[in-house]
């Protein structure tokens, strides 16, 4: 490998740039990872990893009207004419080639996209977050499938770019990636001219400030603001005293109305037990809870829990939607004495009298675990 004569180590890629590029890789990696495995108990390191990449692109697109030369949108973002000039193998470009600036601007753009879809999904879905107000289950499943098609974009993209970037190193004879470590190039003669600029960090931190502060402002707003399709929080009296005696007092919004209607009627031969109350008890009961029943509540309980158990004996812990989600968890777990049955759903579930069984309020007991 023989270099042009009149070479020059030139700084391309400054600290900032470099740190931003792997930073993303790590944080695009990690939410990847943890996105197709779906668990419930790894979400909160999925939507970290999300949320991460997202503000890293946010501060990089601050970065690229304040960074140095080669750090900049002007210097990088060309017409399809450059684009056509690089193609047919025209003078080397210090920084990102016009080819590279569409790869850089496409990712960005996908994984704020992916960013957004998530969130929005967690505020239908979850019932958290700032989009919760705002969407329903029904929206948010929807825009799940939107989120997942932009994942395989994202990833179709980064295997794109590793393509691009083994090509052009050897094209032009560098290696790319490491000077994404190092940040040097060697300039040659013939290279694209740049107009050089100093980086302007006070201007980036007060940006980046002031888009943090908008975006935690948001947020906080949305939280105060009411969340529709809530189950029912505070359960009723007569029911409450009635139903938690051997079990705990499931909350409504876990079976559809009929389902209730149906144990409401059997309470004579109740899973085994007597669990007969007086008449006008079962009255009351019945009708609190056909009103507060599944069809009232916006929740993924309701929606793909106990939409689905129509048939007596009306057991959620039957149904095999209830099994799948449960399915790693050893038997030792509910039959140790911190959880005892499959039903005490509370023992692990701290929202569950609420009806809410977020992924992010699961929680095996210790003992359960011994
Ligand atoms: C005498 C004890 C007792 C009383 C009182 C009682 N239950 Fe139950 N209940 C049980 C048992 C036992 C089961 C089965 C638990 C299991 O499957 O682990 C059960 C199961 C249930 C289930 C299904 C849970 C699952 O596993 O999917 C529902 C719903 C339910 N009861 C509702 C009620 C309601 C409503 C009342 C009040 C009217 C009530 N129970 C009162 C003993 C009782
Ligand atoms: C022994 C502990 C335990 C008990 C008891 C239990 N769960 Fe769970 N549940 C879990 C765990 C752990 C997960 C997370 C599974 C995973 O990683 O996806 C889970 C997940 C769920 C989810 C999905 C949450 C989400 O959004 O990802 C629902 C809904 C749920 N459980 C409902 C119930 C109901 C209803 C009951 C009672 C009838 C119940 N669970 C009883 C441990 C328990």
């Amino acid at each position: 490998m023989s270099l042009p004569a009149t070479t020059a180590r030139t700084r391309v890629w400054d600290g900032f740039v470099r740190v931003f590029h792997w930073s993303l890789v790590l944080s695009v990696m990690l939410a990847t990872a943890t996105g197709f495995l779906l668990e419930s108990r790894i979400l909160l390191i999925h939507i970290s990893a999300g949320l991460a990449a997202a503000a890293l692109i946010l501060a990089r697109i601050v970065w690229g009207f304040s960074g140095t030369t080669h750090a900049r949108f002007a210097d990088f973002v060309h017409g399809p004419k450059a684009i056509v000039e690089h193609l047919k193998g025209g003078n080397r470009h210090l920084g990102h080639n016009p080819l590279g600036a569409l790869m850089v601007l496409a990712l960005m753009t996908l994984v704020l996209a992916l960013a957004a879809t998530g969130l929005v999904v967690l505020g239908g879905v979850d019932k958290t977050g700032p989009f919760a107000p705002l969407v329903s289950y029904a929206q948010a499943s929807g825009v799940l499938g939107l989120h997942e098609v932009l994942a395989f974009g994202v990833l179709a993209l980064i295997g794109l770019h590793l393509v691009g970037v083994v090509f052009e190193s050897h094209r032009s004879n560098e290696n790319l990636t490491l000077s994404m470590v190092t940040g040097h190039k060697d300039s040659r003669p013939g290279d694209h001219a740049s107009r050089p600029h100093a980086a302007r960090p006070l201007l980036a931190v007060v940006a980046i400030g002031t888009l943090g502060a908008l975006a935690w402002g948001v947020t906080a707003s949305q939280a105060a603001r009411p969340v529709p399709g809530l189950p029912v929080a505070a359960l009723d009296g007569t029911y409450k005293s009635a139903c938690s005696e051997c079990h705990i007092a499931y909350n409504p919004s876990i079976l559809p109305a009929t389902a209730w209607q149906g144990i409401m009627a059997g309470l004579k031969d109740h899973f085994g037990e007597n669990a007969t109350i007086s008449a006008a008890e079962v009255e009351t009961i019945t009708a609190w809870l056909t009103v507060n029943a599944a069809e009232t509540a916006d929740t993924k309980v309701a929606h793909r829990l106990a939409a689905r158990i129509t048939e007596e004996p009306f057991a959620i812990t039957d149904s095999r939607y209830w099994k799948r989600l449960h399915q790693e968890i050893p038997d030792a777990v509910f039959t140790s004495r911190a959880v005892g049955a499959r039903s005490n759903c509370a023992a692990c579930h701290g929202d569950a009298e609420q009806g809410r069984f977020s992924p992010f309020a699961i929680d095996l007991p210790e003992e359960s675990l011994k």
